[in-house]
């Protein structure tokens, strides 16, 4: 991709808000394509397997001293291995939220079983591809991952959190044979007491690059602001595969918003055969715009690798001038002005897609927060999607940056790392967490562990401040506040003075409170019959606070810098206080579809300050208890709000910013509206009222216009109305949905005691409510239709525009192909056998030889007959349906038997191709060719041979 390119892209993102960041030039421009480098996605074409397969146990000598071989993996693990009746998928997959939840299995996932999966997928590279670097990118698999290139062991990767950089350059194949990539997921074990889900559950890529080329996540370039104004302090990791060390030059450019060049910088190195050149330079741009959280401007730095003046490899990426500066007793600045951090807590989890959340389902829940008024999110307890941090550079929040496990072990040292590396560019970031609630925090042991993490990181990133979030341990004689540089509180609200007053000079902020319960649309508590908690914000979990005390406790300290509520959505597992059937959380300020609660209200009131907001609650809808006080919440930032019922105002009150404006209204049907004055003028008005029974669906897309791409996902927020076209608070009806120019991906309702499937293509309304998520197809244009059904109900029918989208650039995949397996040789015989042999003794596979595909034998002393043999299981469809044996190349003339009957003969001794057929049969075939060799004749098989079903 060149610079217009790049710039495009941006420059679409602003004018087309119709369409979501995550558009295919976004992508482009943030995964690196550019000069040099090919950046392929590998989310295609996966074979996929729920179960385990179990490895082949060789028996024979040469079985067992065989299979130890590198490129010798067996079973699943192994090139030759069926999985032509396997699912296709496409990823990101979440294969446990396609589980039924189910009582008795662990409510921390959702009541979801997990287990053990296999992926596999065969990638094509071209002969032009040979000669370049060729790394797999798999950006997050859940949960422990076993990954084999050609059957051969390449990676364990012991987190769900992590990527796995994989160079496969030297196992790689070109041309016709084919690659094998083999995945075993085991996702029984758990890093988390949370949802995990299962799977390729993030992107998956190839990237090529030149034999000399940027290393991935290798530059390193983050602003700075000293004394004398702003560096961009840049390094660049470099690696080279050539077999002689490479001389090159290198060119940093700062490119604004507009596509400018406002700064550059050039320096050389030689980077050694394989290994790493590290090279330095900076930047000093002149008065730089800043990056905040209300403009969140963003540069491009563009590096460039030359050899001999041509460029060789390109990496851009995004970032912004911003600082940090904390202040123990006055909290958080961002650019010198006071931030009071407004976050949430997110997992990364969302109905109907589990945590295969696509891009731009990402997008609508960063912005569903924007509109809450967050401006910080803690990705807890794990590294996020690398996603998630473009679209918080692009859209203004900061990032508490949090590893998973806490162990400065050599291992776990390097997941840290890992995610210092990937994520120190982003101006978001703003906190390195090294670890959430570990009950070593108060020990010699959690303190030193800390320090040593945090040195690992510091080596790593110097610009932000590392943190902990402990919930016990803060005044014992070890602990980890001693190792951090920054204190986070997780609940524990009651101590945050004598800390403070203890520990003067450590800055302090609240990394996790609240935990309180609330479902959405409720507003009578019943725990034990109906599982629901009432949306006043009247109950908390026993270690944390209601949404209202917790946000007072921090706002009322300006030596606390802000706080991450416990959480921003719901999320499946921990239904903490509730039992079953209750299997997601009700700590959300929305629910899992996003769907905001009354705490979203009680939020916004506190934490916007740029326009007038004012909530309402509850609904107007209590027959029977006509005449009695119905409690009635306003949640407003205007100086005074006033309710009226049916027109009666019900009193004018000044804010109530930490407890909300209460109303005692007796109840009467009709109309519940609130009104929030400024300086003594309405400045914005609200209402409820009493609906009447539902008899419409309405579909409301996110967005007007889909990318048709294949890759673009969107909302669409089902709701049941009245006659009056009122949204009815009440509908429970099933709803059925139908899509046409699209694909559902997931529905959902945020009913935490739904055990409905996430998937297919219905949904019951909860509480007037349903969500169904929609991706497009790849090469689509013109409408995209859903319909939604109910019994009793008008059906709703709504369109959006297919926006014509070229989808992100794939990696070239096939289909499993069973290469014709090695055959065992007899010795050289005078005579041609009368019969060919069907079963080999261990003994004689022992003592013969091989003829294998790719290979040509010695030439033998004399004229005379090889015989080569073969058992092998076609694959299930050739079993089926016949096939062909196809032989790229023969050398030599030989005569072929399927069975021990002769079904063809080459006999031409030249090389050429040969092709037999294979008739249908069940089970396990046997293969002899009758090589007619000559002295001084090499012979055998010089290409490929693979078995097909045509
Ligand atoms: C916290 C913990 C979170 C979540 C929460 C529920 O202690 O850090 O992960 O479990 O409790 O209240």
């Amino acid at each position: 991709m060149n610079r217009r390119q790049l710039f495009e892209g941006g420059a679409a993102l602003a004018l087309v808000a119709n369409l979501p960041v995550a558009g295919s030039a976004f992508a482009e421009a943030t995964t690196g394509q550019a000069e040099g480098r090919e950046v392929l996605s590998l989310d295609k074409g996966w074979r996929f397997f729920e179960g385990d397969i179990a490895f082949p146990e060789p028996i024979g000598n040469s079985a067992t001293y065989d299979s130890t071989k590198t490129g010798a993996a067996g079973g699943a693990a192994g090139l030759n291995f069926d999985d032509t009746e396997w699912e296709t998928v496409t990823l990101p997959h979440d294969f446990v939220s396609f589980q039924p939840i189910e009582n008795g299995r662990n409510v921390a996932q959702g009541f979801r079983r997990r287990g053990i999966a296999w992926y596999r997928n065969i990638l094509r590279f071209d002969e032009s591809d040979l000669g370049k670097h060729i790394e797999l990118q798999l950006d997050g698999i859940s949960t422990y991952a076993t990954i084999w290139f050609n059957g051969t062991l390449v990676r364990h990767s012991f987190s769900g959190y992590t990527s796995s950089y994989i160079d496969v350059t030297p196992f790689a194949t070109y041309g016709n044979a084919l690659n094998s990539l083999d995945i075993r997921v085991d996702a029984k074990s758990m890093e988390g007491w949370w949802y995990e889900g299962g799977g390729m559950y993030r992107h998956a890529w190839v990237v090529k690059r030149n034999p000399v080329h940027i290393v991935t996540d290798g530059v390193y370039g983050f602003p700075v602001k000293g004394d004398d104004g702003w560096t961009v302090p840049v390094e660049v990791t470099l690696y080279n595969i050539l077999k002689a060390d490479a001389p090159v030059d290198i060119t940093v450019e700062l490119l604004d918003a507009t596509g400018a060049v406002v700064d550059s910088g050039r320096t050389s190195a030689s980077v050694p055969s394989l290994d790493h050149a590290v090279a330095h330079l900076a930047l000093k741009p002149h008065e730089p715009k800043l990056w905040s959280i209300a403009a969140p401007y963003l540069y491009v730095v563009r590096t460039r690798v030359l050899q001999n003046g041509r460029v060789v490899d390109e990496n851009s990426y995004e970032t912004g001038f911003r600082t940090t500066r904390w202040d123990a007793d006055k909290g958080l600045f961002l650019n010198d002005q006071h931030i009071k951090v407004q976050g949430v807590c997110l997992h990364q989890d969302h109905a109907g897609v589990g945590v295969a959340i696509p891009d731009a389902l990402w997008e609508y829940r960063l912005r569903r927060l924007k509109d809450l008024g967050c401006n910080a999110i803690r990705s807890s307890h794990n590294a996020p999607n690398k996603h998630v941090l473009r679209l918080a550079d692009r859209l203004g929040f900061l990032i508490m940056d949090e590893n998973r496990m806490f162990n400065p072990s050599p291992e776990y040292l390097d997941q840290l790392e890992w995610m210092v590396r990937r994520d120190r560019n982003h101006p978001s970031v703003y906190l390195w967490s090294v670890f959430n609630e570990e009950p070593m925090q108060g020990t010699l042991q959690g303190y030193e562990m800390v320090r040593r993490m945090s040195q690992a990181v510091k080596a790593l990133d110097k610009n932000r401040p590392v943190t902990a979030a402990m919930n016990d341990g803060y005044f014992r004689e070890h602990n980890v506040s001693q190792a951090v540089d920054v204190m986070g509180f997780n609940y524990n609200q009651d101590k945050y003075d004598r800390f403070h007053k203890e520990n003067p000079t450590i800055p302090l902020y609240s990394s996790e409170d609240t935990s309180a319960f609330m479902t959405r649309g409720e507003y009578v508590t019943d725990r034990d019959g109906r599982h629901v908690i009432a949306s006043y914000d009247d109950e908390a979990a026993p270690w944390g606070e209601t949404h209202l005390a917790a946000w007072k406790a921090i706002d009322t300290r300006d030596f606390i810098a802000g706080g991450f509520v416990w959480t921003g959505f719901d999320y499946h597992g921990e239904p903490t206080p509730l039992s079953w059937p209750a299997n997601s959380s009700v700590f959300g300020i929305m629910d899992l579809c996003g769907f905001e609660k009354a705490a979203f209200y009680m939020h916004q009131s506190q934490w916007i300050k740029d326009r007038p907001v004012l909530g309402l609650i509850p609904h107007w809808n209590w027959p029977g208890k006509e005449g009695q006080p119905i409690r009635v919440m306003a949640c407003t930032n205007c100086d005074e709000v006033e309710v009226f019922l049916n027109g009666k105002s019900q009193g004018r009150q000044p804010r109530n910013k930490y407890e909300m404006n209460t109303w005692h209204v007796p109840y009467a049907p009709g109309t519940l509206s609130a009104y929030g004055y400024t300086g003594g003028k309405v400045v914005i008005k609200t209402a409820v009222e009493t609906t009447t029974d539902p008899v419409a669906l309405v579909a409301i897309p996110e967005r007007p216009a889909i990318a048709g791409d294949g890759i673009d996902v969107m909302t669409f927020r089902i709701e049941a109305r009245d006659g009056k076209g009122r949204f009815t608070q009440f509908a429970q009806h099933k709803v059925t949905f139908e899509v046409t120019g699209g694909e559902i991906v997931g529905v959902g309702n945020g009913n935490s005691n739904s055990a409905e499937s996430e998937k297919g293509n219905s949904r019951t309304l909860f509480n007037g409510l349903a969500q169904v998520i929609v991706k497009s197809q790849e090469g689509t244009s013109g409408d995209l239709t859903l319909t939604a059904r109910a019994d009793g109900l008008k059906t709703g029918v709504v369109k959006v525009k297919i926006a014509p989208t070229a989808p992100w650039p794939y990696q070239a995949v096939s289909p499993s192909v069973q290469p014709v397996p090695v055959l065992w040789t007899a010795p050289l015989a005078e005579q041609a056998p009368a019969t060919v042999p069907q079963n080999l003794s261990p003994l004689q596979t022992e003592l013969w030889g091989r003829v294998r595909a790719g290979f040509v034998n010695d030439a033998p002393g004399r004229d005379g007959y090889v015989v080569s043999v073969a058992r092998f299981t076609p694959y299930a469809k050739v079993q089926k349906q016949g096939g062909l044996i196809r032989f790229a190349a023969v050398r030599g003339a030989a005569k072929a038997y399927v069975d021990g009957i002769l079904v063809g003969e080459k006999t031409d001794p030249a090389t050429a191709p040969f092709e037999i057929r294979l008739p249908a049969r069940t089970g396990e075939r046997n293969l002899a060719l009758v090589f007619k060799v000559q002295a001084k004749e090499p012979f055998g098989l010089p290409d490929l041979a693979w078995i097909s079903a045509s």
